[in-house]
């Protein structure tokens, strides 16, 4: 008799309840048999961000319409099982990272060419963030067309790919801006030293760019030391003021990484004629500062500066995030790894959340090692 193959299958999955703090839990999910343009992947690890703290404390997330969970989980390295009718380019073993967004039901103009990440409609919908369940599981089906390719020696920094989209895409806007000038910038200042600020001065000494990177740990911590291997500076804010351990240096490029609003606008004040500034964080609290707005307009009228905000990333942007993971493997062997500082079992997710000041990315292996 022929074997008949069940067409929904079970597995482990980190479920939320949006709205609700800690409502994290270990739960079952329905995945199917890939279909008509789709690839079944095993999911291997999922690194965690501050996005996924805020959708734990109930602050942000979005369960798929007519479901009462998500399911997390937003950056992520997947493994492909098994490929459907109709796919070309993928096989079994190959190793891809799902992109995140996906276009409004209205195709809006950038949607509808790709540019998801600059969705006009706003009805974008976002695995493991908004209205998609996520990566935090074991097996999910994907449309190939959204998932990316990675060649098979990214499997130790794959998990990466997300993350540093976001950086390619933000640099990608500053680049654009500075085109306005004619000249390349040449001075740049990374502030905070989590995941995306270390991407971004990887990136940018990448690209022959002199980099001071700014964090609140001392010179002989990890992010400081990680931050120096990459030929930057580093300024330990909570010892030498940025004011100070920059008296008389102005910036071409600032790219916020953060997440504290307050220091956007110190380091704002840092940046230079013809600078640009582009601000990464998605800041959930209310700080309330005084601001000499006076002096902060006249500065960025008589400088022709432009501060600009970033999110997202379209597909050009995994895909520059695979090129740089390639290239890092000899301008800065071993380095991008080092960013992935705690792994943890599917099982113990929440101990993921929890901040380490010396921590820079925690992982989930989903599959195990
Ligand atoms: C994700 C982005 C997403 C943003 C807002 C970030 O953590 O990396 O892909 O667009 O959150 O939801």
């Amino acid at each position: 008799m022929a074997k008949v193959e069940p067409k929904e299958q079970r597995c482990r999955a980190i479920q939320v309840t949006p709205g609700k703090a800690h409502s994290a839990r270990l739960g079952e999910e329905p995945y199917a048999k890939p279909t008509q343009g789709e690839i079944g992947l095993k999911v291997l690890l999922v690194g965690i961000c501050g996005t996924d703290a805020e959708i734990e404390a109930g602050l942000y997330g979005e369960a798929p319409p007519g479901e009462d969970h998500l399911v997390p989980g937003h950056e992520s390295l997947c493994e492909v099982e098994d490929v459907g009718p109709g796919v070309v380019g993928f096989q079994p073993g190959d190793l891809v990272v799902p992109i995140v967004r996906r276009p409004c039901p209205e195709n809006c103009e950038p949607c509808s060419r790709g540019r998801w990440d600059m969705c006009l409609t706003g009805d974008y919908s976002e695995r493991g963030i908004a209205k998609l369940h996520g990566m935090l599981r074991e097996h999910l089906t994907d449309e190939a067309a959204h998932c990316v390719l990675l060649p098979g020696d990214l499997r130790d920094v794959g998990v990466l790919v997300e993350p540093l989209s976001i950086v390619e895409k933000a640099i990608e806007e500053t680049m654009l801006i500075q085109r306005r000038t004619g000249l390349a910038p040449r001075r740049a200042l990374v502030t905070g030293a989590g995941p995306i600020g270390l991407l971004a001065a990887l990136c940018l000494r990448g690209r022959g760019i002199a980099v001071d990177v700014l964090d609140q740990r001392p010179a002989g911590s990890p992010k400081a030391e990680i931050a120096r291997a990459a030929g930057a500076g580093y300024i330990d804010d909570s010892k030498t003021p940025l004011e100070q351990a920059t008296d008389g240096t102005f910036y071409d490029l600032v790219l916020e990484a953060s997440g504290y609003a307050p220091l956007v606008f110190r380091a704002l004040r840092r940046l230079g004629r013809n600078g640009a500034m582009v601000l990464t964080g998605v800041t959930a609290g209310h700080h309330k500062i005084e601001l000499d707005v006076d002096a902060l307009n006249q500065e960025m009228v008589l400088e022709n500066q432009v501060l600009v905000g970033s999110v997202n990333a379209a597909r050009q942007h995994y895909e520059a995030a695979v090129r740089d993971l390639k290239a890092w493997q000899e301008t800065f062997p071993g380095l991008a790894a080092r960013l992935i500082t705690a792994r943890h079992p599917l099982s113990s997710f929440e101990a993921a959340l929890t901040k380490d000041p010396d921590g820079i990315k925690s992982v989930v292996e989903v599959a195990g090692r």
